[in-house]
């Protein structure tokens, strides 16, 4: 018996009927970094294990127990299917001195991989589009990203999203900010859980992160790294809210916000929706001034966001904006001749651009009508033996009551036109 393979688990398929809901957030997506003079940049699946460890920190979920890495038996490299896309972005920067010339404002799509637990909008396998701005210091630069978000939002009519901010400081305002909340949890190692008293120490401040119900009462009223930012970091932050307000952004201030990753100084972000459960951030990002430097290019001021790609395409399909993508016309056929016919037809009307869908199945007029109801195009053009032989097609406009006129086949696109345009 042949083995029945199964695909690995957090690994997913994309059916068409999802994967058109793909392209539609990508076309959008697209259009719209056009529009914002951001630059494709193509990057590899794989890096050195070592550029995550480096980037994204030891001590953070994703590098002590999410990535897929091995050692290529071939040459004994170090190597690792990237977790996010930030620390390629990074290192081909240096590696091709991209801002040499001044800042860069670049953007990359693609497949991340994390071995996390498996559940609604958590995969192993996702899709990102990660933006990335380097060598503006400027809050500018971060609420143009949160602006592009805003408008990607609208475009998408993605409902119920909101932005969380906050500025976790520089990277002095942290030293000592961490030694007193070290200090803190030492005063509270009681009411710390095992994941917390094995981490409290390399890296405190995840630990506010914890959704411990039981240590939730302790973590309010821990010290706040608002009041150890240092003058400049709190002028950033403001300078930033005030441009949000300008452009109409609504956020919120969340002083425990403080993400999962090590590179991040001053801006943290957030978008947030409450209808996919508990996985409910599409995207999030901020600002990392120091990265570019600590993976040996010259010091660059930067920030970037990535966006979850599932995560959008299952609040798309929650709104059922499905619409988008049906096609403009269906034909059905019926009889000899009447398929030949049918083809004829639509390659006339797709070069005016239509999407149309030829029934190719040998079915009943009953049917292929279902199809034609269900494929939600605005016309179904139907051809039976009567009308290859007159040279007629019958129009039959499907969201109006089923109104239906014949044409002369040399009348048809003109009488689509009038109907679709
Ligand atoms: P991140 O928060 O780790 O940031 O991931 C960004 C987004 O990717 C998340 O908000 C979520 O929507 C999506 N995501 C993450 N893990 C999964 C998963 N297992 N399944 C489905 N979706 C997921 C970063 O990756 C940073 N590189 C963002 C950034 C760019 N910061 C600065 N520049």
């Amino acid at each position: 018996m042949a083995n029945k393979f199964q695909s690995v688990k957090g690994f997913y398929d994309v059916l068409p009927e999802r994967q058109k809901l793909f392209r539609f957030f990508e076309k959008i997506a697209l259009d719209l970094l056009d529009q914002y003079d951001f630059r494709e940049i193509g990057l590899p699946l794989v890096e050195p294990t070592g550029l995550f460890v480096d980037s994204v920190g030891s001590f953070t979920d994703i590098v002590e127990k999410e990535m897929y890495s091995w050692k290529d038996s071939l040459n004994n490299d170090q190597l690792t299917l990237r977790p996010e896309g930030t620390a390629g972005c990074v290192r081909a920067v240096i590696q091709n001195n991209v801002t040499y010339n001044g800042s860069a404002k670049l953007f990359y799509r693609g497949a991340m991989f994390r071995h996390e637990n498996v559940q609604k909008g958590r995969q192993r396998q996702f899709h990102q589009l990660g933006v990335e701005t380097f060598g503006v210091s400027a809050a500018a630069a971060d609420a143009e990203q949160i602006i592009f978000l805003d408008r990607l939002w609208k475009k998408l009519k993605l409902k119920n999203v909101s932005l969380i901010i906050n500025s976790i400081g520089d990277a002095v305002d942290r030293e000592i900010y961490r030694s007193r909340l070290i200090e803190y949890f030492e005063k509270n190692i009681n009411t710390l859980d095992d994941d917390a008293k094995r981490r409290y120490k390399s890296n405190p401040m995840r630990v506010l992160d914890s959704k411990n119900k039981d240590m939730q009462e302790m973590l309010n009223n821990a010290p706040k790294l608002s009041d150890y930012l240092s003058i400049e970091a709190r002028k950033h932050f403001n300078e930033l809210q005030e441009l949000l307000i300008k452009n109409n952004i609504n956020f919120q201030v969340n002083n425990r916000l403080v993400r999962g990753l090590d590179y991040y100084n001053r801006t943290v972000f957030e978008w947030i929706t409450n209808e996919l459960g508990s996985q409910g951030t599409i995207a999030g990002g901020g600002r990392y001034d120091y990265l570019v430097e600590s993976l040996g290019g010259n010091p660059t001021f930067a920030c970037g966001f990535a966006i979850g790609i599932e995560r959008i395409v299952l609040l798309l399909e929650e709104s059922q904006q499905l619409t988008t993508f049906s096609p403009d016309i269906y034909i059905v056929n019926n009889g000899a001749g009447a398929q030949a016919f049918a083809l004829t037809i639509a390659e006339e009307l797709r070069k005016e651009a239509y999407k149309v869908s030829v029934n190719l199945e040998e079915t009943s007029f009953k049917s292929q009508f279902k199809k034609a109801d269900k494929s939600g195009a605005e016309i179904c053009l139907v051809i039976g033996e009567e009308e290859v032989e007159k040279n007629i097609i019958q129009i039959k406009l499907i969201r109006e009551k089923g109104d239906q006129f014949s044409t002369d086949y040399s009348e048809l696109t003109k009488n689509i036109k009038k109907i679709l345009n």
